[in-house]
């Protein structure tokens, strides 16, 4: 077959790669790892493809045959001809680039010292070269302009836009990856249709133990200050995923739960808090203290020199100033 029709074959096939790469794609992976079958689907195009550079061929090849002589004969020659100049345009332009003179010339070009035999021709620098040199002083003088005379973005801007577009980028992506959660990335849920989800998760899986309410029974009161195993939307999160201490009863729900759908319960139970269920349990465990959350106002009182009162959050605590700090 002619080189021709192999170049086609193969452009084909390449450009097929990257058509169905590019419709067939979902974010960064290609559709060519996650569906295989797609391989065989390309494969086929192309023995279809292959089909027809056959018979186009053999047709040629019939036509061929239907002419006289004569006009074989000059067929033939059109074709040389054509083989001669295939690449011709891109050879001128080539040399053009050089801009070196062919050696017949160079006669005109060889200056006159002469040393021991050795001569020096006087070549023009290669257009490549000089046009190369001129588009940097225009880049150079553009670029000025724009960032030091109009003030446009500099690197710490163009920074701040990348990453205030991945942000978005990332609030996009979680929205649809909702249950790439887990209790490290897990945050409080405060939409009405989650809190909805997360109750009736909790009352077609939790109840039993926990009560409708949270108060508790089997299970400890979840609507209490104290929790056993850390309150929080992360800890939450991780004993609902995780299950509890050892032979207490309450299991890990991973398997049963999808991760949104833990993050959603978690943060129903949450939502619990303080509603103090008329047949809640005693409280077990500790009282929780978020370590994140931002200190609380703290008041400092003078009482006199030696006495100060500090009053956190709400709780006076009064103390004797030793060496400027309170005991
Ligand atoms: C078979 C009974 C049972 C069921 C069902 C159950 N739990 Fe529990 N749960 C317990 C027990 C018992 C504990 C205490 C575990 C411990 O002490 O380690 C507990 C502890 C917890 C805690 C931690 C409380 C704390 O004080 O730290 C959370 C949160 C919790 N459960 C949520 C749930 C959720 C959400 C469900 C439903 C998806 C559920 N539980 C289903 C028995 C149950």
């Amino acid at each position: 077959m002619k080189t021709a029709a192999i170049v086609r074959i193969l452009g084909f096939s390449i450009f097929g790669y990257f058509f169905l790469n590019w419709i067939g794609s979902e974010g960064e992976t290609s559709v060519f790892v996650e569906q295989t079958w797609v391989w065989a689907f390309l494969g086929a195009l192309m023995l279809f493809y292959i089909a027809f550079e056959v018979c186009l061929h053999a047709f040629e090849k019939i036509m061929y045959r239907t002419l006289s002589e004569e006009r074989q004969a000059k067929y033939d020659a059109d074709m040389a001809l054509a083989k001669i100049n295939q690449f011709k345009w891109f050879k001128d332009t080539y040399k053009k680039l050089l801009g070196s003179k062919p050696i017949e010339q160079e006669g005109e070009i060889v200056l006159d010292h002469n040393y021991d035999g050795i001569r020096e021709l006087d070549n023009k620098l290669p257009p490549w070269w000089v046009y190369g040199f001129y588009a940097t002083i225009i880049f150079a003088v553009v670029y000025m302009a724009r960032y030091h005379i109009f003030d446009g973005i500099n690197q710490d801007e163009e920074y701040q836009i990348a990453v205030a577009e991945a942000k978005i980028e990332i609030e996009e992506y979680k929205k649809t990856a909702k249950d790439l959660v887990d209790f490290n990335t897990v945050e409080l849920l405060t939409e009405a249709g989650d809190l909805d989800a997360g109750k009736t998760i909790f009352a077609g899986n939790c109840v039993a133990c926990h009560k409708a309410s949270g108060g508790g029974g089997i299970g400890p009161n979840l609507t209490d200050d104290h929790w056993i195993l850390g309150g929080g939307i992360k800890n939450v999160f991780k004993t609902i995923s995780e299950g509890g201490r050892a032979g207490k009863g309450m299991v890990a729900w991973k398997s049963d739960l999808k991760p949104f759908e833990m993050a959603q319960v978690a943060s129903y139970i949450l939502s619990l808090h303080g509603t103090n269920p008329a047949d809640a349990k005693e409280p077990e465990g500790e009282i929780w203290r978020d370590p994140l959350a931002p200190v609380e106002e703290v008041d400092v009182e003078v009482i006199d020199s030696t006495k100060v009162q500090v009053i956190i959050e709400d709780q006076p605590v009064t103390g004797d100033v030793v060496n400027d700090s309170i005991n």
